[in-house]
């Protein structure tokens, strides 16, 4: 392990870094074409800097049944892919990662949460605009927030990774007994590395209550695809915070939920914004709970395409695909 002043050397290193290229960013201002935030119960986000760019408030539900409200957050190429090594390829631009993705979708968040796979030695999930820092100051937000990961097998080496070693900012770690029996030895002299181990299918729902406990009320979930759907289809994802760009890129057929129960989802909010390369498409999707209640009432097959065929058909304003809404 290395020293508690070599990692602090390390993480200062970071945050000057994203804290610089966060402050040199080119952000676009966007126009919105869908507002039916009014329609929903939504926490607006912003201040005198960010809703003149963002074209008003950004928007968050508020926590429910006594879990934390979690929000998804994904950028997809034109054709709905979201798998790439570094999604900056995927082609949105600076606008989405440092207004939305590093910025509004994190600003309520006290825990921002990844699947092991999109997690590396770099990684600390935070706000670096000054703006957005000053923001969730003023919530009464601590400066980063909580660091999560979604891991089963607990493979990684916490030795390597910075979000391991920043003890002013907790680590909660989803896994099973399995996995806490792996990453224990190696966490020992590291307290504020918390692990909640629930094993079972109903693992998901007991961990973020148990997140809930600790005080955490919104969570960003920032992917990727399979964490994603992992926490769509335990019932607990409330928004979707879609951004896609106007290129092709990507590995193919990676959409953000690979399951076999896209929940309906609606349109709260659409905006776009243009870049050299096409006009990025920003939406604020709510999940109907609707498609929730099925998934606890009914389990098998039959109930569910039934709930996927009224998504579509019903009212016309939910839908299952992941880019157009009514
Ligand atoms: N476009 C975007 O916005 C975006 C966002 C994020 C990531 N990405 C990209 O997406 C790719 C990664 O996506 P991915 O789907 O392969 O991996 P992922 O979702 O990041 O991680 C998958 C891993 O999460 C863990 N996991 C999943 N469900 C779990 C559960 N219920 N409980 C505990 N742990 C669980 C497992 O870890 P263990 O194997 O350790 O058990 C699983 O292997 C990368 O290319 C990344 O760069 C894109």
């Amino acid at each position: 392990m290395r020293s508690e002043r070599s990692w602090q050397a390390r993480f200062d290193e970071l945050c000057a870094r994203k804290i610089r290229a966060a402050a040199q960013a080119a952000i676009s201002p966007l126009a919105t074409v869908v507002d039916r935030s009014r329609e929903f119960d939504l926490t607006p986000i912003g201040d005198a800097w960010s809703c003149p760019l963002f074209d008003g408030p950004f928007f968050a539900s508020a926590p429910r049944d006594g879990l934390p409200a979690i929000h998804l957050v994904f950028v997809q190429s034109r054709s709905g892919n979201t798998g790439a090594e570094d999604p900056e390829t995927l082609g949105a631009g600076a606008t989405d990662q440092h207004l939305i993705y590093e910025g509004l979708s994190r600003v309520l968040a006290d825990a921002v949460v990844a699947g092991s796979t999109t997690i590396g030695p770099e990684t600390f999930f935070s706000v670096w605009r000054p703006e957005l820092v000053r923001l969730r100051g003023a919530l009464g937000l601590p400066r980063h927030p909580a660091q999560a990961v979604l891991s089963l097998n607990c493979t990684m080496d916490p030795d390597l990774y910075v979000m391991f070693n920043v003890p002013d900012v907790p680590v909660y770690v989803l896994t099973n007994s399995h996995g806490r029996a792996r990453l224990e030895p190696r966490i020992a002299a590291r307290p504020w590395v918390r692990v909640v181990d629930v094993d079972g299918p109903e693992a998901l729902p007991q961990q973020a209550m148990r997140l809930a406990t600790a005080g955490i009320r919104h969570v960003s979930a920032v992917g990727g695809r399979r964490a994603a759907t992992a926490l769509v289809d335990a019932g607990l994802v409330q928004d979707v915070y879609l951004t896609t760009s106007p290129i092709e890129a990507g590995q193919p057929n990676t959409p953000w939920y690979v399951g076999s129960a896209q929940p309906g989802l609606r349109a709260a909010v659409r905006k776009i914004w243009s870049t050299e390369r096409g006009e990025v498409v920003f939406e604020h999707l709510l999940v109907d709970p609707r498609s929730y209640g099925m998934r606890v009432s009914g389990k098998d097959a039959k109930r569910r395409s039934a709930l996927t065929a009224a998504s579509v058909t019903g009212d016309g304003s939910f839908f299952t695909g992941s880019t157009s809404t009514a």
